[in-house]
């Protein structure tokens, strides 16, 4: 899977363990959860890298698994559901094997419409059953995977999003067959902690206690500067310790907003790269997003948007309705924050997490728009 990447610094996909920094404690719970055969739930904010980690463990897991990846961000019901899960299918057991030959002969009996993407000549798998069938069939696709000579991983990216399908009831039905599966294990990725959280943890909730939970935080500072350097290294440039500190910092050690700015520190530099070098591409990232933190505030109300300020010039703010807080920002009541966080939560502009001492905080969930709100 690993392809040459245009730069040391990728943003948008996986290209293989040259570019992927540490995780070694992550991939190394997620191996022994596959083979112990317990399935894993994955928890992290957004862009902190889930994607990638799955994308990493394929490169760590055996041979003797068979992997299967899916997005479910796009689908909307159990029949795109099933439609996602059986390209993927389709993708990965080619035809002439043993399984491929059951699962295509499975699809033809039910006849489903095969396309071909035209670009990459893969193929697409196409039902339209009614809400029921659907139903059936996941089961039915599943069970057959289940009787693959091969132990099987899926890693069901986005998974929060069966929560908005409409057929009640969806995770009580998939925690039930999965439970029957003996050959087959999961990985269950999600950012909306408390949809996952809910999903997994809550006693009431079908998935409760079936899984193991990862929880993603920032890579370790130390290893991340490191590896930045040796990056930069690789490619005949240089840059020092106490610059790539600055450019953690800035960045919160955020996964993304890490890779995306030393993408830009790396590729305007010529020999080495500086403190000014940084600085300028970080405002240019800025300045490159204003209109969208534009949106943003008419997006908002006043109040809001006040709220959101004062919680990026905190940076952290643990007991958002203490009075040291709303004198310090004049606000007006404890109870208009809780409403105005509340719906600046449900738009995902401010996050809610948990420090290393395990105790609660509110910050502006997209590192750009902090550091240009902080600047106002
Ligand atoms: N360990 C790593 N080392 C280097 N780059 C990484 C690492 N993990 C992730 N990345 C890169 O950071 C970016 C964001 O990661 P990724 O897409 O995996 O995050 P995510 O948690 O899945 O985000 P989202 O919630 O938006 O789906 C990607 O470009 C990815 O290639
Ligand atoms: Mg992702």
């Amino acid at each position: 899977m690993s392809k040459k990447s245009p730069t040391p610094f990728p943003t948008t996909t996986y290209y293989g363990p040259e570019y992927f920094c540490d995780r070694d404690d992550e991939i190394q719970s997620l191996k022994n959860n596959i083979n112990n055969h317990q399935s894993t739930t994955l928890i992290a904010i957004r862009r902190m890298g889930k994607t990638g980690l799955i994308n990493h463990l394929q490169h760590h897991i055996s041979k003797d698994w068979e992997t299967i990846y899916i997005d479910i961000l796009s689908t909307e019901n159990l029949n795109d559901l099933l439609n996602s899960l059986s390209t993927a299918i389709l993708k990965t057991l080619p035809e002439k094997t043993k399984i491929g030959q059951k699962i295509w002969d499975f699809f033809k009996s039910l006849h489903v419409t095969l396309s071909y993407d035209p670009l990459s000549g893969e193929p697409n798998v196409s039902f339209n059953l009614k809400q029921n069938e659907s139903k059936t069939q996941i089961r039915n696709l599943l069970n057959m995977l289940d009787q693959h000579h091969k132990p099987v991983l899926i890693a069901i990216d986005e998974f929060q999003q069966i929560t908005s399908y409409p057929e009640k009831g969806t995770d009580a039905y998939l925690r039930t067959i999965v439970q029957q599966l003996k050959n087959v294990v999961f990985i269950f990725s999600g950012s909306q902690q408390h949809i996952m959280h809910d999903l997994f943890s809550n006693p009431s909730k079908p998935f409760f206690r079936s899984t193991a939970f990862l929880h993603l935080e920032q890579i370790d500072f130390a290893i991340y500067q490191n590896f930045i350097v040796q990056q930069f290294e690789k490619y005949k440039k240089k840059i020092d310790k106490e610059v790539v500190a600055e450019i953690l910092n800035w960045t919160n050690v955020h996964t993304y907003y890490v890779q995306l700015l030393c993408n830009r520190v790396f590729s305007s530099s010529k020999k080495e790269a500086t403190t000014k070098t940084w600085q300028e591409e970080a405002s240019r990232l800025l300045k490159e997003q204003e209109m969208v933190f534009f949106t943003y505030r008419e997006m908002l109300t006043k109040a809001q948007w006040k709220l959101i300020k004062a919680i990026a010039k905190e940076g952290k703010v643990y007991s958002i309705t203490s009075s040291a807080f709303i004198q310090k920002y004049a606000f007006g009541s404890s109870s208009g924050i809780i409403r105005s966080l509340q719906s600046l939560l449900k738009k995902e502009l401010i996050n809610k997490q948990y420090d290393e001492d395990g105790k609660q905080y509110y910050s502006v969930y997209d590192v750009l728009f902090l550091r240009w709100l902080e600047a106002l």
